[in-house]
């Protein structure tokens, strides 16, 4: 019913399951129909050329307007940290504490680099970051048929908001938690707004305005992206849950991490950067028969 998914990078652990939900998805109908999605690493690309893709975080990171002393730290950083952040030996306990630190200490490496307000537009212009493949057709069919688009993510908002504006496809139907940058007077970075979201607290806890949530409470067909472990929490909020489609990306590591995306989301995408297949389902989704 859905040709993408016949694609050699799709793995199901039970296709019947799938098809299942998509078919009920689809029977509920476009109006009960909401989607979750991660930013980094899943609605933009993993790599390109042989290259990685920046974060959102990487953005900044790179960008003319850090000294090589405050690149060197943020590097040494993501070198510290991101392992632990995906190795699959360690429990969720122990990550935690340490994403925390993570994520504190790189704001805080930021927070010191005199970033302005006004420089952002052109730091994400000069970046080498991409949306994945399809990323005009998946906005603008959630956009179309007025389905909440709702980016739960642990990167930077100002920065996401600013890919996703200059991509054109920053429409009404999106709303987006995600760490935003707090300047002062003069347009300085001088910190980050709370709460802190990282890769492993994305749920229900970091979500106060769960008016949003009321709003969709009728929305209770869930199609959910994520490229993390983490990210399969990002629903929790949703009270009245009927159908819930998990879609994931496993983009590094793959045969290690294959088992453990197998048992928790529906659908594993493996080094596909593309949103084929989404898109497939939407499409189907959206088609009168
Ligand atoms: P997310 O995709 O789950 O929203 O998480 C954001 C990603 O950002 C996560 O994979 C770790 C990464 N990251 C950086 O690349 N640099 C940083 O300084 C920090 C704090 C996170
Ligand atoms: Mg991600």
């Amino acid at each position: 019913m859905i040709v993408e998914l016949d694609k050699t990078t799709v793995r199901m652990k039970n296709p019947d399951h799938v098809r299942g939900i998509i078919s009920s998805i689809k029977k509920d109908g476009v109006n009960k129909l909401q989607v979750i999605s991660d930013f980094d690493m899943t609605l933009s690309r993993f790599g390109w050329n042989g290259r990685r893709c920046p974060t959102s975080h990487n953005i900044l990171d790179n960008s003319q307007v850090i000294t090589e002393e405050g690149k060197k730290q943020l590097k040494d950083l993501l070198h510290y940290y991101y392992p632990i952040e995906i190795d699959p030996n360690r429990t969720l306990e122990e990550k935690c504490p340490l994403m925390v630190e993570w994520w504190t200490r790189a704001h805080d490496l930021l927070s010191q680099q005199k970033i302005l307000k006004g420089d952002i537009a052109q730091i994400v212009k000069e970046s080498e970051v991409m949306l994945r493949d399809g990323f005009n057709e998946f906005f603008d069919q959630l956009h179309k048929n007025n389905v909440p688009l709702f980016i739960f993510s642990a990167g930077v908002g100002d920065i996401l908001e600013e890919i996703i504006r200059q991509a054109n496809v920053f429409h009404p139907n999106i709303n987006v938690v995600s760490n935003y940058m707090d300047f002062d007077d003069d347009g300085i970075l001088r910190g980050f707004k709370r709460p802190l979201i990282h890769t492993y607290n994305k749920n229900n806890t970091v979500l106060n305005n769960t008016e949003y949530f009321q709003q969709l409470s009728t929305k209770t067909s869930i199609i959910l992206l994520g490229d993390s472990m983490g990210d399969l929490t990002m629903s929790d909020g949703v009270t009245n849950v009927k159908n819930i489609l998990k879609i994931g990306f496993l983009n590094d590591k793959v045969e290690e991490h294959r088992g453990k995306y197998l048992e928790s989301y529906d659908i594993v995408l493996e080094r596909d950067e593309t949103l084929d297949v989404v898109n497939g389902i939407l499409r189907y989704t959206f088609t009168e028969t």
